[in-house]
């Protein structure tokens, strides 16, 4: 994992169209200076504005340490996002961001297989350069609903048929079966896309016995398993230890909730605990984690929380608020 997040302000340097709908971003500082260093799989969180916080894959060269390249797509069902990125900002403008994080990591390997869905493509990027610098047995499966939706294909064709390219239009969906069946034990299966995708290679690993894929997910699982609002969740205190204030969290409603109502800012992204955005210190008690973006070593150690769906076990919970 990188460092603790800090906030860097960037210049847009350039924006260019990488695919139907796919803007590539080129951030710098104005001085030039080095940025914060990443690794393959690492993301941003990019603070469009107070009430827009954005995670994107850096998509560039770690390598290159002056300059971070994101991609976005225009969704059509934009939270906001996207559409603030296609629609407002230019080259030239100022933007702020924090991290990089990385909760995505590029494990040591013989072999890998990279599967990618659409935009899904960005954290990939780098992870194949870094393999097929490393000389590893590697190869990419790389969907998308066109071609011409596709984004970094004019990239990816320095590495021949190590990438296999799957329109939807042209060749239906990725034959996941057929690709993960053949692979040793040892390879390291990578997925990053849509969460369909994410969940058939899921269950094609697990029918077929091999270990857990390492996945990243740009949205919470179909079954969240964040805050439910149902009669089972018990209200507790919340004791914000920077101040001393106590707040109750009723049953119905979440931590954030009841800090936005009581005029207590804390960033937020996604809302459903996939981001990591809002992750906050445990001073004292029992987080109840309902997150997606903690490991399971994390949620055991309890340091830290979602608090945009995690609960308390304990009836008193103390944040670093
Ligand atoms: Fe994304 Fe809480 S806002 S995990």
């Amino acid at each position: 994992m990188e460092s603790d997040p800090q906030t860097q302000a960037l210049r847009v340097r350039r924006m260019s169209w990488e695919a139907d709908d796919v803007l590539s971003i080129v951030l710098g500082s104005d001085d030039r200076a080095d940025l914060p260093p990443f690794s393959c799989g690492a993301h941003i969180d990019l603070i469009l504005r107070p009430d827009l916080i954005r995670q994107y894959s850096l998509c560039s060269d770690p390598a290159k340490k002056t300059e971070w390249t994101i991609a976005v797509l225009l969704e059509r069902e934009s939270r906001g996002g996207s559409t603030y990125v296609h629609s407002v900002l230019r080259p030239g403008m100022l933007v702020s961001a924090t991290g990089p994080r990385n909760n995505f990591p590029l494990v040591d390997a013989e072999q890998y297989l990279f599967i990618a869905g659409g935009i899904g493509i960005t954290p990939i990027l780098p992870m194949v350069a870094e393999v097929e610098r490393q000389s590893k047995n590697w190869a990419l499966l790389y969907g998308g609903r066109r071609r011409a939706s596709m984004a970094f294909l004019d990239e990816l064709s320095q590495y021949g048929s190590k990438v296999v390219v799957t329109p939807q239009d042209e060749c239906g969906l990725l034959d996941l079966k057929a690709a993960i069946d053949p692979l040793p034990t040892h390879a390291a299966v990578y997925c990053c896309g849509p969460e369909p995708l994410i969940a058939a290679v899921e269950a094609t690993c697990s029918e077929l016995g091999r270990a857990e894929p390492h996945v990243e997910r740009f949205k919470a699982r179909a079954q969240p398993i964040g805050c439910d609002r149902d009669e089972h969740n018990e209200p507790f205190e919340l004791v914000l230890s920077k101040s001393g204030k106590r707040v109750t969290i009723p049953a119905d409603k979440t931590i954030i909730e009841v800090l936005e109502d009581a005029g207590i800012y804390v960033p937020t992204s996604c809302e459903e605990g996939f981001c990591g955005t809002c992750e906050t210190e445990v001073v004292s008690g029992t987080p109840d984690h309902r997150d997606e973006y903690l490991t399971d070593a994390e949620r055991a150690n309890n340091k830290s929380m979602m608090i945009c769906v995690g609960r308390s076990k304990t009836p008193v919970l103390e944040l670093r608020i």
